[in-house]
């Protein structure tokens, strides 16, 4: 059985602290939202520090994605072993994903995509990712069919996002499963690894739990191994680096326990914070609470009426107070909005500051992450109806994908 020493007592490990972390609940007791350096220490990952980063510009011959440089991306797995392999010209592959439980996605749901994009580019590797629509029909009100009728529109909402079709497979396992037996052999190679035992630790699973929970781990883990995909990588034994947010970590603490009995290098990862939700950061961005979110298929007027009337602020009460106090930009949601989309230093930076004097007002950093969102969901939807069914049915058909075999190394 598979050595849970990552894998640890996951729901006493929660039990000890305020926030909760997992792949279905988020929620902290303070306003500044979770405590990322507590989980760091309970999860037993590391930190994506300065020295990380500059070895991760030296190895990609560019400056990092933003989203990095702010450390939104503030966690790793074995991302220094990766480098190391890169460094050595070994391929890899990326693989991320998305459990479709709404028609569409949020902003929330972008993030990890932005950055899983940004890598793609930077060292030219094949990427993967998976719709996990089975896992959606199994922890939601949703029946089999409008699971999988969600998977294709999702999957629409990520090609829009300008990833290369000659170098990205996307998959809904409801759909992958009956095509490629090798995705079902791995699933049960996993699943003989791992005891009922050790995914209730893992993931807090009950006796009244439906079995099919209980089994899908492995289907989140499978896509890590890349003999997963015969058709894109044959034989070989690929390493993988996975982005994501930090709430599917036990996954892949499950995951990278196992690789090693199954003969693979264990997944690299890195992890992300949460787009918070609009309420505040006490949650995150939801698409269970309509109201929480802003999608991707919202009109610049909901955006502007989301905002300014859910956008938790961390302004003062009165004006005069405000003027002579100044806002809390760690509370405040649109400057949060605004750390994850704006991506100029300098104005972000501006803005900080004079909220931070009380010369910027609260309705006026909410006018600031209007006209800064407005635009990007507006061009995303241009962009998606751009997708068409015989471009979604490529993404979506197993095939050999056509990426450089050498990993360009800058010295
Ligand atoms: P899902 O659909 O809940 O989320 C998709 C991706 O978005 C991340 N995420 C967020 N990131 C920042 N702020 C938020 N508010 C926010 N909400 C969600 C998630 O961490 C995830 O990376 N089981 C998965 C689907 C999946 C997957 C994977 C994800 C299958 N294989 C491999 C990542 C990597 C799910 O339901 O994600």
């Amino acid at each position: 059985m598979v050595d849970i020493s990552e894998s640890k007592n996951f729901k006493e490990a929660s039990a000890e602290c305020d926030d909760i972390v997992d792949p279905w609940i988020v929620s902290s007791t303070s306003d500044n939202g979770v405590n990322y350096e507590k989980l760091i220490e309970r999860f037993g990952c590391s930190h994506i520090d300065d020295e990380l980063i500059e070895r991760l510009e030296k190895v990609a011959g560019r400056p990092v994605h933003a989203l990095i440089r702010r450390k939104i991306f503030f966690s790793h797995r074995d991302l220094h072993t990766l480098l190391k392999a890169v460094e050595s010209g070994k391929k890899f592959y990326l693989y991320t994903g998305r459990g479709p439980s709404s028609d569409s996605m949020h902003l929330g749901h972008l993030i990890p995509f932005i950055v899983t994009k940004w890598l793609q580019e930077t060292f030219d590797v094949p990427l993967v990712i998976q719709l996990t629509d089975d896992e959606k029909t199994l922890w939601k009100n949703l029946t089999v069919e409008q699971s999988m009728k969600m998977a294709r529109e999702n999957a629409k909402d990520i090609i829009a996002m300008g990833f290369d079709i000659d170098k990205t497979f996307i998959f809904s396992n409801l759909d992958f499963m009956g095509r490629c037996s090798a995705f079902y052999q791995n699933i049960i190679r996993i699943q003989k690894c791992v005891t009922f035992n050790q995914v209730k630790g893992i993931f807090g699973f009950g006796d009244s739990d439906i079995i099919g929970k209980i089994g899908f781990p492995a289907a989140q883990a499978a896509p890590a191994f890349s003999t997963t995909f015969p058709f894109i990588f044959g034989k070989d034994k690929l390493p993988v680096l996975i982005p994501c947010a930090i709430d599917q970590d036990p996954y892949f603490r499950m995951t990278r326990d196992v690789s090693p009995r199954l003969g693979f290098p264990k997944p690299a990862l890195i992890h992300s914070s949460f787009f918070p939700a609009l309420q505040g950061a006490k949650t995150k961005m939801s698409a269970s609470d309509a109201n929480s979110a802003i999608f991707l298929t919202d009109t610049p007027k909901q955006i502007k009426t989301k905002i300014n009337k859910h956008a938790f602020s961390g302004g003062k009460q009165t004006l005069e107070e405000h003027r002579e106090f100044g806002g809390n930009t760690d509370v405040d949601v649109s400057f949060q909005l605004l750390r994850f989309f704006l991506y100029d230093d300098d104005e972000l930076e501006r803005i900080r500051v004079a909220y931070t004097k009380g010369e910027l007002l609260s309705g006026e950093i909410k006018k600031i992450a209007i006209d800064t969102l407005q635009p990007i969901v507006s061009d995303h939807q241009a962009k998606r109806k751009e997708v068409t069914d015989e471009i979604l049915e490529k993404f979506m058909t197993p095939r050999k994908l056509n990426y450089d075999l050498i990993i360009k190394i800058s010295k």
